[in-house]
């Protein structure tokens, strides 16, 4: 049997225990990196996990037979808004950094949001987070915002900036 050494697939609730394995160790390990914290994950039933996976809108990085990534790829819904696509929540597990399986997973979401007709990419990342910053500026992603004071964590304060890749240009 032959299986290519990257895949990204769609996940499903069946992939219910596999994604919250690494979506805890993503806010465990990197809480300044997402909005949600671990605490929150924890505290959410394993139903409401598998609602989530339901969406269609999650998608998982196999290295060979282990999910090694998680991302979601989020079509806004009004009607005005369809030409724009989200990327949230994505992760790569370190020892896979630098690797280039993390742009083996971005390539993927973008060539799917382009096949969905997508005219833009638009994600936010925190400001202190510089290797996220160069990994979706070497990809095209340009900054049109900052959102100050995005979290507070620990009592301190954190803003987000906010970049778009067009598609279609
Ligand atoms: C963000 C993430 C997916 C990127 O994957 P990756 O495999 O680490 O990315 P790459 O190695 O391809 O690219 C990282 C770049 O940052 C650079 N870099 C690393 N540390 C850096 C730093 N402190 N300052 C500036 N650049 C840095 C690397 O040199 C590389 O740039 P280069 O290609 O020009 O050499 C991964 O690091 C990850 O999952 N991080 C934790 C979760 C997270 O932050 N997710 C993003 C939420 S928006």
């Amino acid at each position: 049997m032959t299986f290519m050494l990257h895949e990204v697939v769609t996940l499903t609730p069946a992939d219910q225990p596999n994604w919250r394995r690494l979506r805890l160790e993503a806010l465990e390990s990197y809480p300044a990196a997402f909005l949600t914290t671990a605490g929150e994950q924890r505290a959410r039933p394993a139903s409401v996990d598998r609602a989530a996976l339901s969406g269609g809108n999650w998608r998982g990085l196999y290295h060979e037979r282990e999910m090694i990534g998680i991302g979601a790829l989020i079509p806004m819904q009004q009607e005005a808004c369809a030409h724009r696509m989200q990327i949230g929540a994505f992760y790569v597990v370190e020892a896979h950094w630098g690797s280039g399986a993390a742009q083996v997973f971005l390539d993927a979401l973008i060539t799917e949001a382009r096949k969905r007709g997508a005219g833009q990419l638009e994600l936010s990342v925190a400001a202190d987070n510089p290797r996220a910053i160069r990994f979706y500026e070497r990809n095209g992603f340009e900054r049109y915002g900052t959102q100050p004071r995005a979290v507070i964590l620990d009592g301190v304060a954190q803003d987000d900036f906010f970049y778009v890749r067009m598609l279609d240009r």
